[in-house]
């Protein structure tokens, strides 16, 4: 049976995931703190990476070389991107992005950098573990791209040019990053959000608002995973 890491980017993120599990044990790791533990007979490692790209990469190399993970699955919020998700919807990443790379200066495309991809695809495996669980327990989950980036977007001009340079469906600050960490390193990963803004004007002020309601809905939608993944 395989390690299973489990990461957010805040600690309001992983905290309803710490309630549930059981055997915690804590380490000290790069000015972080991870938490070994089991749930429903599980070895998982939860941690949180703290916000933005290069921190989740740290966090997500950590959770992998060191504590030997094996799959990792995130949790957190988002802003929406497309129109038909609400605050409280879970969204799955299909694929994922980085809206603020950007060498277009060399005629390359937005996201692109030589050798890397603009996309990255998320574990088909994984994605019809949460399918499978969406179904029993009558949820509804949402697939779609999701761009990433090093900026809290909070204003329509950059929503609207996320949305279509790169037909995200949604956006937050560490998805794309883990990605790049689990598809060098060959580990099945898994990112689910769900939606705390939409990425406009007021975004500041529901995020405030919703990030721990729909941290918990994320949080509670992958701890349901756990047990059906081998
Ligand atoms: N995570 C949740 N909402 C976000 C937003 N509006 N911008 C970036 N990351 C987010």
């Amino acid at each position: 049976m395989s390690k299973i890491a489990i990461m957010g980017a805040m600690a309001e993120e992983i905290e309803p995931i710490l309630e549930k599990v059981e055997n915690i044990k804590k380490i000290e790791y790069a000015k972080n703190i991870y938490y070994e533990a089991t749930y429903k007979g599980k070895d998982i490692v939860i941690a949180y990476s703290k916000i933005g790209k290069v921190f989740a990469s740290l966090t997500a190399t950590i959770l992998i070389e060191k504590f030997k993970c094996k799959k990792l699955l995130f949790s957190g919020v988002a802003g929406a991107i497309n129109s038909e998700l609400e605050i409280g919807d879970l969204i799955i990443a299909s694929s994922l992005c980085q809206h603020d790379l950007d060498i277009t200066a060399f005629g390359h495309p937005h996201g692109y950098v030589p050798e890397g991809d603009v996309c990255i695809f998320t574990d088909k495996a994984l994605r019809d573990v949460a399918k499978k669980v969406a179904k029993e327990s009558n949820l509804e989950l949402k697939e779609g791209m999701v761009a990433t980036g090093d900026q809290f977007v909070a204003c329509s001009d950059r929503k609207e040019f996320i949305s279509s340079t790169f037909k995200a469906d949604a956006l937050e600050m560490e998805g794309g990053s883990v990605a790049v960490i689990c598809d060098a390193l060959d580990i099945p990963f898994f990112i689910l959000r769900a939606i705390s803004d939409t990425a406009d004007g007021s975004a500041d002020i529901d995020f405030d608002k919703f990030l721990e309601s729909s941290a918990k809905i994320s949080a509670d939608f992958i701890l349901d995973m756990v047990k059906e993944i081998e």
